[in-house]
């Protein structure tokens, strides 16, 4: 059975869409494409349908990632769907947590600072980008490629 991961911001046209095309690639990387199914979501319908931010998909190319995920809302379905829900701040995990379906499917959430080993506890959030000029998408790139890294070698331990 497939492996399978959503990514969770709020609009679901910055951090999450560059969540699902990074952990894609370094899946890739491995050679195990057929083996997860990954995807994005954002707790915010207003950008329901959107292509990501032009900022986070020059931003990303750059760096060899292609984004072409059109924004979606999360909906309760996706606790029974995914095996692993992760967001990528404090906010989006209340949002989430009191979509789920049972108290049980809690144990499918994370947040990314989980998986963030060598950031400073300054940085505890993936922070939204949003409002932000260039160094901002910069840094959500930069934790983003290490907690992918680490979220993916922790599902392959399991
Ligand atoms: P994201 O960034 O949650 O990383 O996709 C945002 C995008 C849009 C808005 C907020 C955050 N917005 O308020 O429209």
């Amino acid at each position: 059975m497939k492996r399978s991961v959503l990514f969770v911001c709020l609009g679901n046209i910055c951090r999450s869409p560059a969540a699902e095309e990074i952990f894609r690639s370094k899946v890739s990387d491995m050679g195990l494409e057929n083996e997860f199914d990954i995807d994005s979501a954002g707790t915010y319908r207003g950008h329901n349908g959107a292509l990501p931010d032009i900022r986070m998909s020059e931003a990303a190319l750059s760096r060899g990632y292609r984004l072409h995920h059109h924004a979606r809302p999360i909906e309760e379905s996706d606790f029974y769907h995914f095996d692993r829900i992760i967001v990528m701040d404090d906010m989006n995990y209340e949002t989430v947590s009191r979509l789920a379906p049972e108290r049980k499917y809690i144990d499918k959430l994370f947040r990314m600072r989980e998986f963030l080993s060598s950031f400073s506890e300054d940085w505890s959030y993936v922070p939204d980008p949003y409002h932000e000029g260039r160094k901002g998408f910069e840094l959500v790139l930069d934790m983003l490629e290490e907690g992918c890294a680490n979220l993916l070698s922790d599902m392959l331990e399991r």
